[in-house]
């Protein structure tokens, strides 16, 4: 039996790290992971449904592999993740090379369910697991005891689903109600990580910072417990929501050298008649606000954000205010995405009125002021000096080494040797484009 397996993954860092846990269960069962999709005997395609475009290429990926299946009937292909959770059975019937489909709920069941796909029964496993009340350990135990650590990074979830139902978004559909993990499971899986060469920490939740183990131990306790772990060189977390970012969060970040000066904190637009429509449970004010005394606690604070353009009703007067966010808060990145009706979902039942050109054309202004307030934050940066954790050596120039900053800027930096992992202090002498260039700051320099 070919036990070669190849994951494509489209969407969020969820999705990367359900992959990551679909090869751990994998290597298991004696299969190894291949970049060569023509030598794999079992295709997965992990798939990302939050706007039409990431959908539409599972599509494509699935259409391509006909060829490849019609030469070796015998090849096994799944699809899982939020495409599969929605779309379920029907898949199956649009595609015949698909054997089976299953939702993030059914990950940890994947020795299973290619079991029986091998034994010819196309199946949809999309139920939802009983992860709510008291069984609220969503990651089985041999994973928190030994999950695999790639490099230095290790992605922990620490909530999954997501009970805001922003009126535009699936992920509430594809990933169901929200569910914290105790602490005890989270900081026991941290610990072995970073064990097993975790330097840097992720923690991942469709909307992080409503962690909530019990009513007096929140994100905020759960951050600064993980925060003081030994060995632990940086922590990060995404995505908060504004409406449950609390300026005492500023406050651990200032305080602690290891959570890291970098938050993605969404506004998705910059009117308050929008933001009712979309659901968001805060205002342009609130958000101003947090973000004010974020920068006044850190003032080298980065703040990356997601926006919207184009939701029903939009009008140039509700886009206005959306750039002037973007103007007044100097974002490190902005992700700009034009409104994608998403079927199911409450927004899709108004009217999708922005035309597509209008769409485009505000599209491009947000990308245009962005590009703008980039080059000037990063050439303000030129002199300084930064911490650097290197992932590893530039492709193509030898004595380069690319890493990120604290503030999850890309930089690269000239050295002779590094290792990946290592964090060294570098000053930028140069920035081009999204990256900053510098030179290794010796002991003595
Ligand atoms: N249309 C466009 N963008 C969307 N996002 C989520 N749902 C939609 C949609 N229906 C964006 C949001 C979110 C990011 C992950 O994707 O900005 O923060
Ligand atoms: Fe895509 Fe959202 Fe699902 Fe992540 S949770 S894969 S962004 S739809």
């Amino acid at each position: 039996m070919n036990r070669k397996v190849h994951i494509k993954t489209y969407g969020c860092q969820m999705n990367e790290h359900d992959t990551q846990r679909m090869v751990d269960m994998l290597r298991e069962e004696g299969y190894t992971p291949t970049d060569l999709i023509e030598e794999a005997g079992l295709i997965l395609v992990n798939t990302c449904s939050v706007r039409a475009n990431p959908e539409n290429k599972v599509y494509s990926f699935l259409g391509a592999l006909r060829p490849q299946k019609a030469r070796s009937p015998e090849l096994i292909v799944g699809v899982a993740g939020c495409v599969a959770q929605q779309v379920g059975e029907s898949l199956l019937a649009r595609e015949p090379l698909v054997d089976f489909v299953f939702g993030p709920d059914n990950l940890f069941r994947l020795p299973e369910m290619i079991e029986v796909a091998r034994q010819g029964e196309r199946r949809c496993w999309t139920d939802w697991q009983p992860w709510e009340g008291p069984v609220k350990e969503f990651v089985p135990e041999e994973w928190v005891e030994q999950g695999h650590v790639e490099g230095f990074k290790a992605y922990i979830a620490i909530t999954k689903g997501c009970n805001n139902y922003c009126s535009y978004c699936i992920v509430p559909h594809t990933r169901g109600r929200e569910v914290s993990r105790s602490s005890e499971s989270i900081l026991r899986e941290a610990q072995g990580m970073i064990e097993r060469g975790a330097k840097e920490l992720w923690l991942l939740g469709q909307n992080v910072n409503s962690y909530a183990a019990s009513p007096d131990y929140g994100f905020y306790e759960l951050l600064e417990e993980l925060s003081q772990l030994e060995g632990l060189l940086r922590l990060r977390f995404t995505s908060p929501h504004p409406r449950d970012w609390h300026n005492r969060l500023a406050d651990l970040m200032a305080a602690s050298p290891v959570i890291c000066k970098h938050v993605h904190l969404p506004f998705q637009a910059g009117s308050d008649a929008v933001l009712k429509v979309m659901g968001r449970r805060h205002s342009r004010q609130d958000y101003l606000d947090k973000v004010r005394y974020l920068r006044q606690r850190i003032p080298q604070v980065e703040i990356s954000t997601d926006l919207i353009v184009g939701f029903p009703g939009e009008t140039e007067e509700d886009f206005q205010q959306t750039l002037d966010i973007v103007e007044e808060v100097r974002f490190s990145q902005v992700f700009p995405f034009k409104y994608s009706v998403r079927p199911g979902t409450k927004a899709a039942e108004l009217p999708d009125d922005v035309l597509r050109e209008e769409k485009e054309s505000r599209l491009a202004r947000i990308i245009a002021l962005q590009d703008s307030i980039n080059e000037a934050a990063q050439e303000a940066l030129i002199g300084t000096e930064q911490s650097v954790l290197i992932d590893g050596p530039h492709p193509r120039i030898a004595g380069r080494w690319n890493g990120r900053t604290d503030g999850y800027r890309a930089m690269t930096v000239l050295a002779d040797k590094l290792q990946p992992g290592e964090l060294v202090m570098a000053r930028v002498m140069s920035a081009r484009g999204h990256w900053l260039q510098g030179e290794v700051l010796t002991a003595d320099s």
